[in-house]
């Protein structure tokens, strides 16, 4: 999910395209404005964190764009281009290192595994909203 601050800084083709150079297959994009029932439900692993509320806030500040990417090890390579949480000790190259210094608008958010990665996909897309289909190339 490129967050509101990826989406203020005109950043959203960049991170689309990191994604896309890499190899990866685009199943799912949609331009949102996210419901405080759905950024809470989102981050309700952090609810009893102090910075939760601000996170929340910020989320649904202003629209984020949810993808869905699609390969082998999608997941793990997606951590590796998105970088480290906090930007500040984010190595360049990585989404997080080369545009951004703030712990709270670190850009992107990327799930973190498996289990969440399914988690999330049907937290942000019906079925109808994801295709299905293989690169010919
Ligand atoms: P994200 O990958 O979206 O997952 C949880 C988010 O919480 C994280 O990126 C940060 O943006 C935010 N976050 C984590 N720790 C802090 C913190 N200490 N202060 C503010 N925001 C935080």
């Amino acid at each position: 999910m490129i967050k509101p601050d990826g989406v203020q800084r005109n950043l959203v083709g960049e991170i689309i395209q990191r994604f896309e150079t890499k190899g990866f297959t685009l199943v799912g994009l949609k331009m949102m404005q996210v419901s405080r029932e759905l950024a809470e439900k989102h981050y309700a692993v952090h609810k009893e964190r102090p910075f939760f509320p601000s996170l929340v806030d910020f989320i649904t500040s202003s629209p984020v764009v949810a993808m869905v990417w699609q390969g082998d090890g999608v997941i793990a390579s997606a951590r590796k281009i998105i970088g480290a949480t906090n930007p500040l000790n984010a190595e360049p190259g990585t989404i997080r290192g080369d545009f951004g210094i703030s712990f709270g608008r670190n850009l992107i958010h990327g799930s973190d595994g498996p289990c969440t990665a399914t988690d999330e996909v049907s937290l942000w897309f019906s079925d109808a909203e994801l295709a299905d289909w293989t690169p010919a190339i």
